[in-house]
């Protein structure tokens, strides 16, 4: 299977579907938002549109991949390789009208990522990088911001919206992160986040209780760009086990600073 032939499909399909979510957010009806078990936990049917069309094409371009996608799709797959999508990153961002949401893919091979696309919708930035291979935005190469210290960095996060009881452990970092850097977006998509810590926007992102397909893609686009990830303990579990530290040459000290903490 060749990824590169692959990579180029797939944001091709990533450019239709982003197509379809732009024109369906122009004339987004409010009362079309539905809540999945708690009321921050939005979705609606350009989600799950979206992913039934990615799901299509993908099925077609690598017969028997498995799939978890985040509005249902669960596919064990015959062969070693799996799609880790969300159609919709930002959805809280879509619903509202704010100008900022994603598609994210990743596709394993044998559990290790080998494909990552991050496709902001609105300003057609399509990230992209393939095992082996750079990390590019649009056609340009990308790479890390050359700042080397929390004293001049720029940082994001997410807020997460339900498991906070480790809400006051995280409020220390974020307070410690306030005093010692040059501030903390909340862009409200991950994908978004590892993107823009991706091509040198920002030094760093960090959040708990993120789910895979937030996380798969993006998370990829980061290491072939120079990158470091890891959970909060410095391990490697950052895509299944909720807890990530994403970052340019600041990565050591966040963690320090998160490891001290968490
Ligand atoms: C959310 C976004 C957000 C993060 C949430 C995610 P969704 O994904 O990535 O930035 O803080 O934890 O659930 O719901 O917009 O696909
Ligand atoms: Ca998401
Ligand atoms: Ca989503």
């Amino acid at each position: 299977m060749n990824l590169i032939s692959l990579e180029k499909e797939v944001i091709q399909l990533c450019e239709e579907v982003g197509s379809f979510i732009k024109s369906e957010n122009q004339n987004f009806d409010r009362s079309k938002i539905e809540q999945k078990g708690s009321f921050s936990n939005l979705v609606s049917y350009v989600d799950k549109e979206a992913e039934n069309r990615l799901v299509k094409k993908l099925e077609e371009l690598l017969p028997g991949a498995g799939f978890i996608g985040e509005e249902g799709t669960e596919v064990m797959g015959t062969n070693e390789y799996k799609w880790i999508i969300d159609p919709l990153d930002g959805t809280t961002n879509f619903l509202h009208g704010l100008p900022l949401f994603a598609i994210s893919i990743g596709l394993t091979r044998n559990d290790k990522t080998v494909l990552g696309i991050v496709h902001e919708v609105m300003h057609q930035e399509c990230f992209h990088a393939i095992e082996g291979g750079k990390a590019y935005c649009n056609e340009k190469v990308i790479s890390i911001s050359p700042i080397q210290h929390l004293n001049e960095s720029l940082l994001a996060t997410g807020f997460p919206y339900y498991h906070t009881e480790k809400k006051e452990n995280y409020l220390e970092i974020i307070k410690t992160f306030l005093e010692q850097t040059h501030g903390i977006r909340r862009l409200g998509s991950a994908a978004i986040d590892l993107a823009y810590v991706a091509c040198g926007r920002m030094e760093g992102f960090f959040e708990y209780n993120l789910k895979p397909w937030d996380v798969a893609g993006g998370t990829f686009i980061l290491q072939q760009a120079g990158g470091k990830v890891t959970d909060f303990s410095g391990g490697d579990n950052y895509i299944f086990g909720g807890e990530l530290c994403a970052a340019g040459h600041v990565h050591a000290e966040m963690l320090k600073v998160i490891k001290a903490k968490w």
